[in-house]
């Protein structure tokens, strides 16, 4: 079985992901959306809210599996039984940090491959921070999240 993991923050998940996650499905049996805990952020959704919101987004994608993961993403990725990480390219500034990040799995784990996919054009300048911004000064984010994400910030922001 062909198994990849698609790591990240997702805070929250926008459909700059979901189109990542809809392309790289088709290339592998199982895809897993690993979400990151890391201590030293304060994200807006917890872990387990993020998790839901990925769930609840994905749910015609029986081949998706959400988790989380703590440390670093190689051993949860052979912890899981995967080879492959999947990581999109948003725009050439993205290019210098995945490189590194890219270089530094690869060095501590040779078996792994990281797979980049480039985004699709219309969500080339969303990010999870811009999502939150936008939204938090009251400016419309409609299609640009799954709708469950919308509501979900509402409530967690709210926006009146
Ligand atoms: O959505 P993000 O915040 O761009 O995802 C970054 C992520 C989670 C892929 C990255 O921070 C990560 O893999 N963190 C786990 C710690 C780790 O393995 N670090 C070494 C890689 S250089």
């Amino acid at each position: 079985m062909k198994r990849a993991v698609y790591p990240g923050s997702f805070d929250p998940i926008t459909n700059g992901h979901i189109d990542i996650i809809r392309r790289s499905v088709k290339l592998f049996d199982e895809l897993i959306v690993a979400v990151l805990v890391n201590p030293a952020k304060s994200p807006l959704f917890t872990v387990e809210e993020r998790m839901e919101l990925i769930k609840e987004s994905l749910n015609d994608l029986p081949n998706v599996k959400v988790d989380s993961f703590t440390g670093l993403l190689v051993h949860y990725v052979s912890g899981v039984k995967a080879n492959v990480i999947i990581r999109g390219l948003r725009a050439v500034s993205d290019f210098e940090t995945e490189f590194q990040m890219a270089l530094m799995n690869k060095r501590l784990n040779s078996d792994v491959e990281i797979v980049f996919l480039m985004t699709s054009y219309e969500y080339s300048y969303l990010s999870s921070g811009v999502i939150k911004e936008v939204f938090g000064l009251g400016g419309d984010v409609t299609g640009l999240v799954p709708e469950c994400v919308e509501a979900k910030l509402l409530e967690k922001m709210r926006r009146k």
